[in-house]
């Protein structure tokens, strides 16, 4: 199984949405077994698939040691896509008993997820780099970072690349990707934006842009990805794309 953290520094890059539609792609074309881990206390993966939260339990329950990843796992609406969904007590569990006591706390996300029967799991976190993110990474062999074509967000790589550099000193990552969402094609700025990625992170940026597209957040709000609600969208098609993608840098890694 290939674990990927999704990640950045700023809220509203589509994390989210990408976790939910790569994975999403994967399971449906690709015939890939999909897990999706909604590690935010918004619980806004969870909601975008149609799940409420305590449904059978979240990862909290998890790290608590009060029940199995295997038993608060869910299915969806997409056949080989499962998710363990969040709720708001995800929000400062370091600071419960008993991970407050232990020192290793944040290695156990990734005891949970090892050996699961699934060829790629997917973590959603918080946009901060957080206990929870951090976690994540623990967790994970692979980075992608989300971020949008605007000033804050391509000037954010720089950070997130020292915070990948100061936790790689622990946990080597295999690799790390950058998708740039809501995409304008005509954005005046756009060759500074990509020179910005490229000089942070060369060669790391998959050539496919999420464009924006309204047909995301119709999906939203009937909790299925936009390649069940809207087949044919822009949306659509970027994430289809997207994870041709990834599964190609996938099998050269
Ligand atoms: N391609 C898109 N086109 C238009 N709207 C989009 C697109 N992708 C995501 N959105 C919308 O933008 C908002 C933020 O997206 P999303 O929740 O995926 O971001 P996020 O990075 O996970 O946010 P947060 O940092 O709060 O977790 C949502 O309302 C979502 O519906
Ligand atoms: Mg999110």
């Amino acid at each position: 199984m290939k674990t990927y953290v999704f990640c950045s520094f700023k809220g509203g890059t589509a994390k989210t949405s990408s976790v939910l539609h790569i994975g999403a792609c994967l399971a449906t074309f690709h015939a890939k077994r999909v897990l999706l881990v909604d590690f935010d206390s918004q619980a806004n993966l969870s909601i975008g698939l149609g799940v409420g939260p305590d449904q059978l339990g979240t990862m909290v329950s998890v790290l608590h040691g009060k029940k199995t990843t295997q038993e608060v796992i869910c299915s969806t609406c997409i056949p080989n896509l499962d998710l363990i969904p969040a709720n708001v007590f995800l929000d400062g569990v370091e600071s419960s008993a008993p991970l407050v006591s232990d020192f290793y706390a944040h290695e156990r996300l990734r005891a949970a997820l090892k050996d699961l029967p699934y060829d790629f799991c997917f973590i959603d976190t918080p946009p901060s780099l957080g206990w929870l993110t951090q976690s994540a990474f623990y967790a994970a062999q692979e980075s992608i970072i989300c971020a949008v074509p605007e000033p804050y967000s391509i000037l954010a790589m720089n950070r997130l690349k020292d915070y990948h550099v100061s936790l790689e000193e622990r946990h080597p990552l295999q690799s790390t990707s950058v998708i740039l969402t809501f995409w304008d094609e005509r954005g005046a700025a756009n060759n500074a934006f990509l020179n910005a990625i490229q000089q942070v992170f060369p060669n790391r940026l998959f050539q496919t842009k999420i464009r924006r597209d309204i047909a995301v957040n119709r999906a939203i709000l009937q909790g299925k990805p936009v390649i069940v609600t809207d087949p044919n969208s822009r949306a659509s098609c970027d994430y289809k794309s997207l994870t041709n993608e990834l599964i190609s840098r996938n099998d050269k890694n």
